[in-house]
């Protein structure tokens, strides 16, 4: 949630840390701060609000030193204020540590540091590191984070610089992500990749409870019990370009439209016509037994998990498992009661969130097996299960999830395609699978097409502070996430539900004040779905169908129509969603919303 950037080596520290955290900004928005070393001295300057607010506290500042820590906040224990943001520092002002994650016993820790005359100058969890490190020091300062990782429990990554150890950070994970970037200029060290892809594409991931003392020369890693770990460097694929605007307003829109080019990089290299099955290297490590499986439960957050929800529908269309979705935030609360060969698929963009990681880990000790579907290589969901496929669709920088959720889509589809055509699935319907995924990029481009179009209906609409979404089997997730994206980013209250429960409640609701976005596409539902817009009609509601071009019979009814090509059936969704993402966005660009950063939201949520 929050978001950690260091550095260390020959340039000067300032600009290169304000430029990370400017990217790592959708992380956590509420407040940031930074520590640069020059030698003995320290000079640490925190605001509260955006990294520009920061920017202009420092700005005029002369903050020498090659050697420093920053940190964007997203308010988890304290107010967002400047004293609860990071650095946080110990009584001496020696210490100067950022935190990600949530140390769960810091009540405890902090009652004793007080009982022992500490006085703590914030609400924060994190000042109790600064203490126990502090406490812990005698020269050696990967030492002092070892003895105070010893004492803690919950999760970080932290950055620490001490006053009395100039030129080196000692950083360490359990929980949050940390990656070391080595440049020639010095060595990096982030939350995420994104913060320093401007000078890196050379990293190497820390793993679980393990720490490293980092200088401008090289770095050093151990585990908790001090052993030695050699790791070698990763390289990784996105530029930095991929997370830069590129001459859009915001990302979101941007991710919008890289949809296409998501999708094509979904499916490059995977797709087989001649025999309608698609190629998943990644999953190779497991598919004997995947192959044998007839029980598979996807489980995600969020988008990630509308994007399983659709997947549930499209395996029970293409295969002959038994398909289960689970909200990863529930998941452990359940009895879980896995049949033999069972198959867990972890869905997430970020491959961070903590909850989905949390899944896994229990389905693990339950005897599940383990896949991942994740857009960002080395994470620790890409980590934690035996095997699984990427999405390469690119950093996605924008708060609400667009593209990724049509590539997760495109890959559900492409996994259930290859089980299912080691099942019952004929080779006629394979190529006609694989022939109408490859043509997805072209519709997906014909759809952005109706932008003009959606734009103007939702201006005629953002003013409505109600909204409902419905849709029915492939596209009632699709529904769900219609009123997702629009509570996102817009703040207006919306709904989605299964257009067939709408006489059990919402229909209630109905008034001329209140938009229906009716999803219809040309597939078995159509007639059911005509039903349920005549029924909205005839109480007054407007109608917004988003329908297959030329559906005169939506035409007739409706107040206001998007269009989109026809293709499969079960296809369908990676098409239906794109008129209520630019719904939701430009229902956010009339109301003057903060698109790509939503309040209190963060991109991606690692704490439960
Ligand atoms: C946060 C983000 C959502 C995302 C969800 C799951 O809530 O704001 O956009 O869908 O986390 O994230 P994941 O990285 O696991 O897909």
């Amino acid at each position: 949630m929050c978001g950690i950037v260091c550095y260390v080596g020959r340039k000067p520290a300032k600009p290169i840390l304000l430029e990370g955290l400017k990217r790592l900004e959708y992380r956590g928005y509420d407040s940031a701060g930074l520590a640069v070393q020059d030698g003995e001295t320290i000079h640490c300057e925190r605001a509260v609000g955006k990294i520009v607010e920061l920017e202009r506290r420092v700005n005029g500042l002369e903050m020498k030193g090659t050697v420093g820590i920053a940190h964007t906040r997203w308010a988890t224990h304290g107010r967002p204020s400047e004293e609860n943001a990071h650095p946080q520092r110990d009584r001496d002002e020696n210490v100067f540590v950022i935190h990600n994650g949530i140390i769960e016993n810091y009540h405890v820790l902090k009652k004793k540091l007080e009982k022992d005359g500490i006085v703590f100058r914030s609400e924060t969890d994190t000042e109790v590191l600064a203490h126990l490190i502090a406490l812990h020091f005698d020269g050696d300062l990967s030492d002092a984070v070892r003895k105070t990782m010893a004492q803690v429990e919950g999760t970080f990554g932290i950055g620490v610089i001490h006053r009395q150890t100039p030129g080196q950070i000692v950083v360490a994970r359990r929980g949050s992500p940390l990656i070391i970037g080595v440049s020639d200029d010095g060595h990096f060290v982030a939350s995420d990749v994104s913060a320093m892809v401007r000078y890196t594409n050379k990293v190497v991931h820390l793993e679980e409870n393990e720490l490293a003392t980092v200088t401008a020369d090289g770095f050093s890693i151990s585990t908790a019990q001090a052993k030695p770990v050699q790791r070698s460097t990763e390289t990784v694929e996105w530029r930095a370009e991929d997370a830069e605007l590129n001459g859009f307003p915001h990302f979101m829109l941007k991710e919008i439209y890289e949809q296409p080019a998501a999708l094509e990089n979904a499916i490059r290299g995977r797709l087989e016509q001649g025999e309608g099955v698609p190629k998943l290297g990644g999953i190779m490590p497991v598919w004997e037994s995947l192959k044998q499986s007839r029980h598979m439960v996807l489980v995600a957050c969020g988008t990630s998990y509308y994007a399983a929800s659709v997947g549930k529908y499209i395996f029970e269309r293409l295969t002959e498992i038994d398909t289960e979705v689970g909200l990863a935030s529930e998941f452990r609360y359940r009895k879980l009661n896995f049949p033999p060969n069972t198959f867990v698929v972890a869905i997430s963009q970020s491959g961070e969130t903590a909850d989905t990681l949390a899944a896994i880990k229990e389905a693990k000790r339950k005897g599940a097996r383990l896949i991942g579907v994740v857009n960002v290589v080395g994470s620790s969901i890409s980590r934690e299960t035996e095997a699984g496929i990427y999405n390469h669709a690119g950093p996605e920088i924008g708060v609400a999830s667009t593209k990724n959720f049509t590539s997760q889509l495109t890959i559900l589809t492409l996994l259930a395609l290859l089980l299912g055509r080691h099942q019952n699935l004929s080779l006629t319907e394979g190529i006609q699978a694989i022939r109408a995924l490859e043509a997805l990029p072209g519709l997906i481009h014909k759809a952005l097409a109706q932008a003009n179009h959606i734009e103007a209906v939702s201006e005629k609409y953002c003013r409505c502070t109600n909204w409902l979404f419905l849709g029915r089997k492939y596209n009632y997730p699709i529904a769900l996430e219609g009123a997702l994206k629009l509570k996102e980013v817009s703040y207006i209250h919306a709904e989605g539900y299964a257009a067939g429960e709408m006489k059990h409640g919402p229909i209630a609701l109905i008034n001329p004040e209140m938009p229906t976005v009716a999803i219809i596409p040309l597939d078995e539902m159509h007639e059911k779905m005509l039903s349920n817009i005549h029924e909205i009609k005839s109480r007054k509601g407007p109608v917004i169908a988003i329908a297959t071009e030329g559906d005169e019979k939506v035409r007739d009814v409706a107040d206001d129509i998007i269009e989109i090509p026809p293709t499969l059936d079960f296809l369908y969704p990676i098409l239906t969603v794109i008129p209520c993402q630019l719904l939701a966005y430009y229902c956010a660009k009339f109301l003057n919303r903060d698109i790509d950063k939503p309040r209190n939201l963060a991109k991606s949520v690692t704490v439960e």
